[in-house]
Order: C-alpha cells, then sequence, then structure tokens
C-alpha cells in the first residue's frame, strides 16, 4: 500500500459513467447546503478588507461539474455584494488545487463551456476572473505568504495525507486485520493512530493556511466526519467495514490473496466536531465563526428524510458507484484494476442489504474560521 496518499490517489477522470464528475451528487448537495455559511463567510472577509484583487482557493476542487460549481458560487456572491455595497467587483483570482495526479486536463478542457455558461446567465455582472491549476498537497505549503483572501474546501479534510503508521505490531504483524478502517473489533492502538494521524495532519493544514491568508482572510472547511464519541461507531465504519467484507468474500473464494486485505487500510478519518475544534482551539490560529453539522442519506438521489429506502437495489448500485468514484484508484494501485467489476458489484449487493436493516447516513461538519489579528 502507497504510503503517501499522493502517490495513489486520485478521482477517477474524465466524464464517463464511472467518472468522479458523474458521481459526486452528495458532494454537489454539500455544495449548495453550505451557501449561506460561504456567504456570510465571504461577506465578512470582504467587508473587512474592500479588495480590489482578490485571490480564492479551492483546495481538492478534483475534476467535474462541482469543481465549477464553487467558482460560480463564490462569483455570484461576491457579485451580490457588491451591488449591495455599490462597489466595483474585484477582480479574482482562482486557485483550483488537487493532487498532482487529478485529471486537471478535463477541468481545463471544460473551463471554456463553464465560462460561457456562467456569461449566459450573469452578463455584466460577472466580475473579472482568472483560473489557474495548483497541484501539490494541502497538507504542507502552497501559496507565497499573506497572499489569499479566501480558501474554500468541500469533502476532502477526511482525507489524511498518509495511511497512519503504527498500524502493526513491533514485530510487523498487521493490527488492524480484517479491517480497511477502524471497525468495532479494532485494536485501540489502531484507533489511536488513526486519531493521532488526523490531529497531525489537521493542525499542519491549519498552519500552512495561517501564513498564506492575508489578515481578515478566511475559510470555510465541509468534510465528512462523526456524530458518535467513539471513531470505530461512526457512518464510516459502516460504509468501510461494508468494502472490508467484499473483499474478504474475494479472498475465501480465492480471487485475492489475504496478505494483501491484511496490509490495506484507507488514509481516511472522519472526526467528530469535538476532535476538530480541539485542534483549532490548540493551534490558537484561527477564529471559530460558524460550526454545523448536517446529514445525507448514503444513496446519493435519496432526498427522503424518513428512514425508509424506496428501491434498495437500486440504492446500493448507486452508493457503489459513488464509492467505486473516489477509492478506484487507491484499490487499483494495491490490488490491480482486474478486481474492480466484481469488487464493487458485491460490494453494491451487500450495501443494498445493509440498507433494508438500517438507513444509514453520512454525517457532514461544516465550518467557518477567521485568521486571527
Ligand atoms: C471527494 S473529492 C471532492 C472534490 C470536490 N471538492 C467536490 O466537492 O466535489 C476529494 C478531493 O480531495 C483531493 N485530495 C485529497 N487529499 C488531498 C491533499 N492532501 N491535497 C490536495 N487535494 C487532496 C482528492 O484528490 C479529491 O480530488
Amino acid at each position: 500500500m502507497a504510503n503517501k496518499v499522493e502517490q495513489a490517489t486520485h478521482m477517477v477522470g474524465g466524464a464517463g459513467e464511472t467518472s468522479y464528475a458523474t458521481n459526486s451528487r452528495t458532494q454537489e448537495k454539500a455544495i449548495n447546503r453550505t451557501r449561506p455559511i460561504l456567504e456570510t463567510a465571504i461577506a465578512e472577509m470582504y467587508g473587512t478588507l474592500l479588495p480590489e484583487r482578490m485571490v480564492v482557493v479551492d483546495l481538492g476542487c478534483s475534476s467535474g461539474p462541482n469543481t465549477f460549481l464553487v467558482v460560480s458560487e463564490v462569483l455570484g456572491i461576491v457579485g451580490d455584494l457588491c451591488r449591495r455595497l455599490e462597489q466595483k467587483p474585484p477582480e479574482i483570482q482562482f486557485f483550483l488545487n488537487d493532487l498532482p495526479g487529478n485529471d486537471f486536463n478535463n477541468v481545463f478542457r471544460s473551463l471554456e463551456r463553464y465560462e460561457k455558461k456562467m456569461e449566459e446567465e450573469k452578463g455584466d455582472l460577472l466580475a473579472p476572473h482568472y483560473v489557474v491549476g495548483v497541484p501539490g498537497s494541502f497538507y504542507g505549503r502552497l501559496f507565497p505568504c499573506n497572499t489569499v483572501h479566501f480558501f474554500h474546501s468541500n469533502f476532502c479534510l477526511m482525507w489524511l495525507s498518509q495511511v497512519p503508521q503504527g498500524l502493526e505490531s513491533e514485530h510487523g504483524v498487521p493490527l488492524n486485520k480484517g479491517n480497511i478502517y477502524i471497525a468495532e473489533n479494532s485494536p485501540p492502538k489502531v484507533v489511536k493512530a488513526y486519531q493521532e494521524q488526523h490531529r497531525r495532519d489537521f493542525s499542519t493544514f491549519l498552519k500552512s493556511r495561517y501564513v498564506e491568508l492575508s489578515i481578515g482572510g478566511g475559510m470555510v472547511l465541509t468534510f465528512l466526519g462523526r456524530r458518535n464519541k467513539h471513531p470505530a461507531n461512526g457512518e464510516l465504519s459502516y460504509l468501510h467495514g461494508l468494502l472490508a467484507e467484499a473483499l474478504k468474500a474475494m479472498v475465501s473464494q480465492g480471487i485475492i490473496s489475504e496478505d494483501k486485505v491484511v496490509t490495506f487500510n484507507l488514509p481516511i478519518y472522519g472526526a467528530s466536531i469535538q476532535e476538530v475544534t480541539a485542534v483549532i482551539h490548540d493551534e490558537g490560529l484561527f477564529d471559530l465563526e460558524q460550526a454545523q453539522t448536517f446529514e445525507y442519506n448514503w444513496d446519493p438521489f435519496d432526498d427522503t428524510d424518513d428512514d425508509s429506502v424506496f428501491d434498495n437495489v437500486l440504492s446500493g448500485r448507486n452508493v457503489a458507484k459513488c464509492i467505486r468514484a473516489v477509492y478506484e484508484s487507491l484499490i487499483a494501485h494495491h490490488f490491480g484494476d482486474a478486481i474492480l467489476d466484481e469488487l464493487f458489484s458485491r460490494y453494491a449487493e451487500k450495501v443494498a442489504r445493509h440498507l433494508l436493516k438500517e438507513k444509514t447516513k453520512y454525517t457532514v461538519l461544516a465550518i467557518a474560521l477567521k485568521k486571527k489579528a
């Protein structure tokens, strides 16, 4: 398993049936739902600084409609603000960041189409803007000091910078056998290794953004988390537990080797709001202006609030497509790409069965932070 995330991670590129672009409706819903948080945070920053030129960064932009939805939301918010304040709109420099394996070609090939659409919708009210790609990990510095006015990131900060170290005993025996994430039977040492990796990564993230932000600058960060106190009771444990079961079923039929499964752990962590706020507090670099928790059905096309599932088989397939668009590169890197179709078809069945028992939801945390003076 590649230790560093940037070596093996990218969402499925292009715009085909299995691409991230086609399978990112949950993430799109989160962008729409957090618009009021973004509006307040941008208004606060803009009202304080009234910049003539504004630098906005989307961290973990991926490739697909959501990349441009963020650009268009920010342009809309700034345009509305300027009209209300009777100010000339600033020139906006957008930096779209992701890991080097991201399909930046697809982003820049689609840019012209989205620009035309925005011009048709907004006409003269569209603020002048320029879009640039920035490959690199957000767990480190990406920009010069004091140059960024606003950071945005949607559905990225649950990714760790690497699979945590310490998932093996002193003698090299894997400790999280049978699991690919924190599960109910994961030893405390495994849980601690994940928690510490998250704490280190989030703290590096905050330190880097603090240096890069101008005084008065801010950020809105939305990411998968959990409601429960113990990480093994998080919804991500169930979601990943079902993927581990599908892998193990393939081991028992001799399709993949047990060794491969035993050494596979996901570089993901669903934090609780308490864990997140503890790091923010300990670093002391940002004021927490807003914090909200949302829930979304696992099936991205199920927008209902009740506990019943309309068609569990269809929902299982929808969930499997989304998860595949996100994890395909990691799984192919470790197991080879020959297992993908079979694995995700088994996973879809397992999710379908799980949804009959319980309509589990994702927990999403959204926070707005302002750089301390
Ligand atoms: C689930 S996608 C979300 C994409 C997009 N923001 C959206 O809302 O649809 C997560 C993205 O975070 C990126 N990512 C993960 N770790 C990263 C890191 N350390 N630095 C930069 N990007 C990262 C992944 O490559 C992926 O494109």
